[in-house]
């Protein structure tokens, strides 16, 4: 009786209480978009003034990571590739490295327009690379149905920044349409190596193989990881993984620069 009288009582104040609650909880997740959005432009602005013009340089691209460097080189000196696709352009370093040290074009594609028009600007001077504005999944359904689809491509997935993670649909339409492929996903964690950075999304989990093996198991995608310690590591040691189809594991073996994953490693 004492308890209904006193919920009867208090009901409005609990009310109240609720919704400051709520309109708090909306106003911090806009304060952390606009810090974002923040962050961003002033990032953009500091690009404009010290290198509006990609140049190519040790510490630029895949993070400023030389491992990462070698990881790449490795797998293009041992596979056929014959395209590179890029998720998350950002101002387009990997981009511009990727073409340099290949000569393969690269398709890449990037979010945000004014980071986009950045990019561009940036890697004007070379023609290999092809630069989108636009949702990465969107965009991969699009080259799906060009013939780059048939070509031999390396994917590097990188669009992970904000609050969503494309990373499963990326992954998803990359298996069900090209005929071969290596896919690399930067900022995932390397198991048994805690110094090698990786995400965390609060919607999607850690990006490891705890959240991401089912999927790797369903499209039959074989995980390798550096071969060096974190410790060896430049630039933002972020970790990362480096999926490969069941045919050309044997070859895979080969890198000095990459170690497959075995079940028995702590992780
Ligand atoms: C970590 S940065 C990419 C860095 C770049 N790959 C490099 O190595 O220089 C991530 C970029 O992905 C972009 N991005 C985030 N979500 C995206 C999406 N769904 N589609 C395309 N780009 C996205 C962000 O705007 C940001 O510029």
């Amino acid at each position: 009786m004492i308890h209904l009288f006193k919920r009867i009582l208090f009901k409005p104040v609990y009310n109240r209480w609720d919704s400051l609650v709520n309109r708090l909880r909306k106003n911090e997740k806009i304060i952390h978009e606009l810090q974002n959005r923040l962050r961003t432009q002033e990032q953009i602005t500091e690009y404009l003034i010290e290198s509006p013009i990609f140049n190519q340089a040790q510490n630029v691209g895949f993070n400023g990571q030389i491992q990462r460097k070698q990881i790449f080189k490795g797998l293009m000196n041992t596979f056929p590739i014959q395209s590179i696709v890029e998720t998350g352009t950002w101002v387009g370093n990997t981009a511009g490295y990727m073409v340099i040290e290949t000569g393969i074009p690269v398709n890449t594609v990037e979010v945000n327009p004014h980071i986009y028009r950045l990019a561009r600007k940036r890697l004007e001077n070379y023609a290999n690379i092809f630069i989108y504005q636009g949702n990465s999944p969107e965009f991969l359904h699009r080259l799906a149905e060009t013939e780059i689809a048939d070509l031999f491509t390396f994917f590097y997935l990188d669009a992970h920044w904000g609050t969503t993670l494309p990373l499963k649909d990326e992954i998803t339409l990359i298996c069900n349409a090209w005929k071969r492929y290596i896919i690399m996903i930067d900022d995932f964690q390397v198991p048994g190596d805690d110094g090698y950075r990786y995400d965390s999304y609060y919607n999607y989990g850690p990006l490891s193989l705890s959240t991401f093996g089912d999927l790797f198991s369903k499209y039959n995608l074989i995980p390798f990881y550096p071969a060096a310690p974190s410790a060896e590591e430049t630039g933002s040691k972020a970790g990362c993984v480096v999926l490969f189809m069941e045919k050309d594991v044997k070859t895979a073996e080969s890198c000095n620069s990459l170690v497959k994953y075995h079940r028995t490693e702590a992780h």
